[in-house]
């Protein structure tokens, strides 16, 4: 069995004194396929991110049962930022603001060659890697034309790909070229099975291939709806690191506030800056908050190669200290603001949240609004986007946004601060239950058995 993905499990970063550290891969992607370990006797195939990744392919360091691939960097710079986070993320997650955006132009046409070659090399290494009749299973956006070119080179693989992203709807799709819109679909459908977070992106992708592609063909397709890992957050939540950044934290929000916390990585269709306005607005609407609440807001830096994600990554910085200039006093800060990625401190928050604000425009799932709940110390509120994957299984138990609505938003958070502990007990006992129906072991074999299947 073969994995491929853009980012992988593990990272490199040269130290000072030049030696490799290692570091786990962020994002959902990677916390899916997390429940895969070399004991598996699977071999994941992943890209050379950083300075630090292309380093450990010259010196031949790896993990077992990882390869990664050094194409070179101008290719992967074309491919990742130009092509997979500048247009498709945009058009999946409906990102795009006209009357700038998007403009498909002879550039784009350069970068999307290179995305072509980046997608080639990847095929090309599955094709020699895989044993005969192996399956091979291909992650995300990044890796459309995959599928289509491996099935040229080995068809006798069975061939599958899942989105950990929305998909986009017909009407938006149809904002690609032509030719490009059906080379995605062409690509996506050299797979023998496509999986989707929920059945709306499922339906999308359908609706797609319907339109621009004269529909699935032989291709199936199929939904499975990532769940927590309950047993390692749980572990990991009470191990002697997260306990210290639990004390650092509470000092910081001060004796017997409440929390609203949320975890992102700083990506626009996690709609960080409108979370920070509702919460204005409730300190505006509710000042009987003022003082008796924090909102612990970690956002880290993601693709900061780009000019838009470091434009919104300030934009979230200058809000949150906005705020804390209107409103804070010597004993309060409104916001606790943190934009160094530390996954300690983000359990620790998790432990010691009582509402969970997860407000995304879209999300292909959405994980955060899983793990808090499984992990928080008292039991979390939950107040979520309904354009999030995640509210198709939490909705329920959750206080529904519209992500757009800030003053909904606002009387959200006020609701959900006001819960009855009663009720918040009985509410976040059910969304643990849905947030962990179907675990990454689970949810990696259901899709492999339904592929060989
Ligand atoms: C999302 C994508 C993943 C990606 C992750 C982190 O979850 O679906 O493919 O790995 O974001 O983004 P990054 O660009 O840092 O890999």
């Amino acid at each position: 069995m073969l994995v491929a993905s853009n980012r992988g499990p593990v990272s490199y970063a040269v130290a000072d004194d030049g030696s490799l550290r290692s570091r786990r891969g962020g994002g959902g992607l990677v916390s899916g396929l997390s429940a895969i370990g070399p004991e598996s006797g699977a071999l994941w195939v992943c890209s050379a991110l950083s300075d630090g990744d292309r380093e450990a392919v010259r010196r031949g360091v790896g993990e077992d049962g990882v390869r990664m691939l050094d194409v070179p960097a101008d290719v992967h710079a074309d491919a990742y930022n130009g092509i997979a986070n500048s247009v498709l993320w945009f058009v999946h997650h409906m990102l795009y603001q006209t009357p700038l955006e998007p403009v498909f132009d002879a550039e784009f046409r350069r970068q999307w060659a290179s995305y072509e070659t980046y997608n080639r090399a990847f095929a090309e290494a599955l094709a020699e890697e895989a044993a005969e009749g192996a399956a091979v299973l291909v992650q995300d956006y990044h890796l459309t034309l995959v599928p289509g070119m491996l099935r040229e080179l080995r068809p006798d693989l069975r061939i599958g790909h899942f989105s950990h992203t929305p998909w986009a709807p017909p009407e938006y799709f149809a904002m690609l070229p032509d030719d490009i819109a059906r080379q995605v679909l062409r690509g996506m459908l050299g797979a023998d099975r496509l999986g989707f977070l929920t059945r709306r992106w499922a339906d999308a992708f359908t609706a797609c291939c319907e339109r621009f592609a004269g529909g699935l063909g032989d291709t199936r397709v199929g939904v499975h709806g990532l769940g927590a890992d309950a047993d390692f957050l749980r572990a990991r939540s009470h191990e002697a690191d997260v306990d210290e950044r639990m004390a650092a934290l509470k000092e910081e929000i001060g004796e017997g506030r409440r929390t609203i916390v949320r975890v992102d990585r700083t990506e626009l269709s996690k709609n960080i800056v409108r979370g920070l306005l509702a919460y204005r607005q409730l300190l505006d609407d509710r000042p009987e908050w003022r003082e008796r609440v924090v909102h612990v807001a970690f956002a880290y830096p993601s693709r900061q190669d780009l000019a838009v994600y470091r434009d919104y990554t300030a934009e979230v910085q200058r809000l949150a200290e906005e705020i804390n200039e209107q409103y804070g006093t010597p004993g309060w800060r409104p916001v606790v603001l943190h934009v160094k990625d530390d996954f300690a401190r983000s359990l620790a928050a998790y432990r010691l949240a009582d509402v969970a604000l997860v407000n995304p425009i879209r999300d292909g799932m959405n994980l955060v609004a899983k793990e808090v709940p499984v992990v928080s110390d008292t039991g979390c509120a939950l107040v979520l986007s309904r354009e999030a994957g995640a509210h198709e299984e939490l909705g329920e138990d959750a206080i529904t946004v519209n992500p757009y609505d800030v003053v909904q938003t606002a009387e959200a958070l006020h609701e959900a601060l006001s819960m009855r502990p009663e009720d918040r007990t009985e509410r976040s006992k059910r969304l643990v239950a849905a947030a962990t129906a179907l675990p990454p072991a689970r949810w990696f074999l259901d899709q492999l058995e339904a592929l060989r299947g």
